[in-house]
């Protein structure tokens, strides 16, 4: 049996957050997924994450399946006892083959975690270490005269002459259940707290004559652990730079790839340009040959293929079609629908509406719960009153219908087919098909001017 054991109990006092630090997000998603993500690719018999009990509830939210079991710490005392609670609620009749994940480690390969279980079955204790040019904080390891590992010692316990030591502990860690369960009935608390260090195991197993193997991960930034916010911002700039890579690697053009950034799933066709300052939030399906112009922010949306967005456009839970061009300074909210070809254009604001195929809102226009046909226009500074202070109401424009100007339009509201609406009407009647709306008053030229009849001489 495989299991790996994901401790995430700790206070996480050093992010000064009310959230559990493990539920704070990279890229959009909370670390704590990330790390049972990494896990699951391993395909384990069965994982256990140990977090705080009174955590337990809200962090349950956060995570879905079957193949986890979420195992309470009481006290929180350090990643020994942590190691120690998981291991009670493991099945006690096989002894089982045992893969240790930090929650704070987000950055591990699946390739990392693979290496890691292979070795861990044929060693006694296999650690993860790496060799970095700033060690501070981190458990560093110390080596007899035969090259061999005899025990790690935590940052704050550090000797004068150990600091200088550049092999660090990254906290993962491979051996079997019992050998785990042996020396963690040995261990006592550390050298500064009351806490007890999952580290003190290396030099218990080292005595005990065991064999102790350290690995190093392919990939130097898998070591960024996250302790504070600064560490968080270290760790989000790998995890888009990771992200914007897969997508070049994909065939995505990006303009500026350190300067887009992407939350949660999101999925782009071929041949798509993203342009600087670009966030996409998901889940986000695009399709090719999409054009996102610069500073746009898109997210939970379809977007179909051949879309152009211009810059600075806000698209959330929408869903537009083929060949649509929205912005710049666009802004769709949720429940609205732009079907192919159709124009939405600067200054425009849409929320639940939908704009039928080849349908225009150009210019300063804002249309909520309204359903537009095909082809039709709706001229700059439309305006749909779909509120009257206590309910909302629809508009429904069929196809082929004009909005002039600066029109106000009083939901609810039908215009049927071919309807025209001359420039600044305020429309609070239904018109019907091919029927003109005008409200205009009339307008009157009067014989010369009063500026020019009241003009003083000089
Ligand atoms: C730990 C290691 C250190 C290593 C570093 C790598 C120990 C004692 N030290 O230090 O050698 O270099 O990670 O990042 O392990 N946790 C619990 N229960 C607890 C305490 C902690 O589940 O009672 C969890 C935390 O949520 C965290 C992980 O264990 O995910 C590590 O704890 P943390 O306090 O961050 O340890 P570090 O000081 O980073
Ligand atoms: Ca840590």
């Amino acid at each position: 049996m495989q299991a790996v054991v994901i401790l995430a109990a700790g206070q996480g006092a050093r992010m000064r957050s009310k959230t559990p630090k493990v539920l704070h997000e990279l890229a959009g998603v909370p670390m704590l997924l990330r790390v049972l993500n990494t896990a699951r690719t391993i395909a384990p018999d069965r994982i256990y994450i140990v977090v705080a009990s009174e955590q337990k509830q809200q962090i349950a939210q956060y995570l879905t399946g079957e193949d986890f079991e979420l195992v309470g710490q009481a006290e929180i005392n350090g990643t020994g006892y942590a190691l120690q609670v998981a291991l009670a609620a493991m099945p006690e009749d096989t002894d089982a083959d045992v893969l240790v994940l930090y929650g704070d480690m987000p950055l591990l390969h699946a390739r990392t975690l693979k290496a890691l279980c292979r070795s861990g079955q044929q060693n006694d204790l296999t650690l993860l270490t790496a060799r970095l040019d700033n060690p501070a904080g981190y458990g560093r390891l110390l080596y007899d005269d035969q090259d061999q590992v005899v025990a790690i010692v935590e940052d704050a316990c550090l000797t004068e002459a150990q600091a200088g030591i550049k092999e660090v502990n990254l906290g993962a860690c491979a051996a079997k259940k019992s050998n785990f369960a042996h020396w963690l009935s040995q261990i006592q608390t550390g050298c500064l707290s009351k806490e007890a260090y999952l580290t003190d195991i290396v030099h218990i197993a080292r005595k005990a004559g065991c064999q102790i193997t350290a690995l190093q991960p392919e990939d130097q930034t898998e070591a960024i652990g996250v302790n504070d916010k600064a560490d968080l911002a270290r760790a989000e700039a790998e995890q888009q730079r990771r992200l914007s890579q897969a997508l070049l690697a994909g065939g995505t053009t990006l303009a500026s790839p350190e300067h887009l950034t992407i939350r949660g799933e999101v999925q782009l066709g071929q041949d798509c340009y993203v342009d600087v300052g670009a966030v996409l939030i998901g889940p986000l399906q695009i399709g090719d040959n999409v054009q996102i112009g610069a500073y746009s922010v898109l997210s939970e949306s379809r977007v179909a293929s051949n879309v152009s967005i211009l810059p600075f456009s806000h698209i959330s839970c929408c869903k537009i079609g083929s060949g649509a061009r929205i912005g710049p300074y666009a802004r769709l909210r949720d429940g609205t629908e732009v079907f192919e070809g159709a124009e939405v254009g600067n200054f425009v604001e849409a929320k639940a509406s939908q704009i039928g195929a080849q349908s225009r809102a150009k210019h300063l226009t804002y249309l909520g719960d309204t359903q537009i046909g095909q082809d039709s226009n709706i001229g700059a500074g439309t305006v749909t009153c779909n509120y009257d202070g206590e309910r909302k109401h629809r508009t429904r424009i069929g196809d082929g219908v004009f909005v002039g100007s600066n029109s106000t339009l009083i939901a609810p509201l039908h215009l049927d087919d071919q309807a025209y609406i001359t420039a600044g009407a305020t429309v609070s009647r239904d018109v019907g098909k091919d029927e003109m709306a005008t409200t205009r008053a009339r307008q009157r030229n009067l014989r010369g001017s009063l500026l020019r009849r009241t003009k003083k001489k000089p």
